[in-house]
């Protein structure tokens, strides 16, 4: 299937594995996503700086399809990952949560192509202005960091398509190929699936957190710190807690202490999905079985396909 992302990037399936802090932040994941001819993203934002060099090298020793790489710009570490990720020439950025605009030439000049979460139309036309090659658009049901506006993937994707004339990669609420052929219809160039990337022996979290992935509902997320910069995980101790004292009218204060005191890393690495941040998405409520990632790619592909059919045959 060709899109305008699968000519960009030189991929030959139009799917993405999402950038997860902890379960991408791997390199076994990257490489059988990318090696699947999909689009394998290593989350670096959670790395220290010598294992994501490290990290890197394993992927690039690894496979020889393109890959990506998500740093979020605003983080500390920001300036010394791109740096180490431009000495790399890795084939993909894929950057989050700050302005690109004063890193687009140095990197264009080797080749990488850059692309950019926004959540917002206000940020696909801001990432356009900047000179992007294309966008990653995340909508509401997505784990991890949906819109503060909480509008969902379908609308936001179509939205964005509207205003802006890059190609968009959606992301948000997929779990299977009929979610893949939906968001393509919807004139996408590409779809990136976060969640059912955590089923996989790949991902690097806990066991307790795949399961926890596996037994969620579909409406068994939560949507923790409206006002703030909000997350999407599974309901758990925490979540509950954090909304109940939301709905109590607590002090923003109290509820930004609250939410600091708990962390994704205790969920993904310690295992404690009771009091973590179990980050997932809607999704999960799709995924029913951990399989290898390359047997995912190989079903999401057929999954497509015959989604396609299923249609053309309307
Ligand atoms: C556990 C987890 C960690 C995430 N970490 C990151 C991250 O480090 N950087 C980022 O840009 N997005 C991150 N996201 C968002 C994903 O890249 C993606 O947008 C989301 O998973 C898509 O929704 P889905 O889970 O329904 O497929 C994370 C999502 C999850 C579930």
């Amino acid at each position: 299937m060709k899109t305008r992302i699968t000519a960009l990037l030189g991929i030959e399936h139009p799917i993405f594995q999402a950038a997860m802090s902890w379960a991408s932040s791997n390199s076994a994941l990257v490489i059988a996503v990318s090696n699947a001819g999909g689009m394998g993203v290593l989350a670096a934002g959670p790395l220290r700086i010598d294992d994501f060099r490290r990290i890197l090298g394993e992927i690039q020793a690894g496979t020889k399809k393109p890959f990506g790489v998500n740093i979020p710009l605003n983080s500390s570490k920001a300036a010394e990952m791109l740096n180490i990720a431009h000495e790399a020439r890795i084939p993909v950025m894929v950057a989050s949560q700050g302005g690109p605009r004063e890193h687009l030439a140095r990197f264009r000049a080797v080749g990488t192509k850059w692309l950019h979460v926004v959540a917002s139309v206000e940020h696909a036309r801001k990432a356009e202005a900047a000179g992007v090659d294309a966008l990653v658009v995340d909508g509401a049901e997505a784990g991890g960091h949906p819109p503060p506006s909480e509008v969902g993937t379908i609308v936001l994707v179509r939205r964005v398509l509207q205003e802006v004339k890059l190609p968009v990669v959606a992301s948000g609420g997929v779990a299977d190929g009929a979610g893949i052929a939906a968001l393509l219809a919807l004139g996408a160039d590409a779809v990136q699936l976060g969640t059912r990337f955590i089923a996989t022996p790949e991902a690097s979290v806990h066991e307790n957190y795949k399961r926890a992935v596996l037994e969620a509902e579909v409406d068994q997320t939560a949507f923790v710190g409206r006002g703030m910069a909000p997350i999407r995980q599974l309901r758990n101790s925490f979540a509950e807690k954090y909304v109940e004292m939301e709905r109590a009218g607590a002090p923003m204060e109290e509820l930004d202490e609250l939410f600091k005191q708990h962390s994704l890393k205790q969920a993904a690495l310690e295992g404690d999905i009771k009091w973590g941040k179990v980050e997932a998405g809607q999704s999960a409520g799709l995924v029913h079985e951990i399989l290898p990632a390359a047997e995912v790619m190989r079903r999401l592909v057929n999954e497509l396909e015959a989604a396609r059919r299923r249609l053309a045959n309307l």
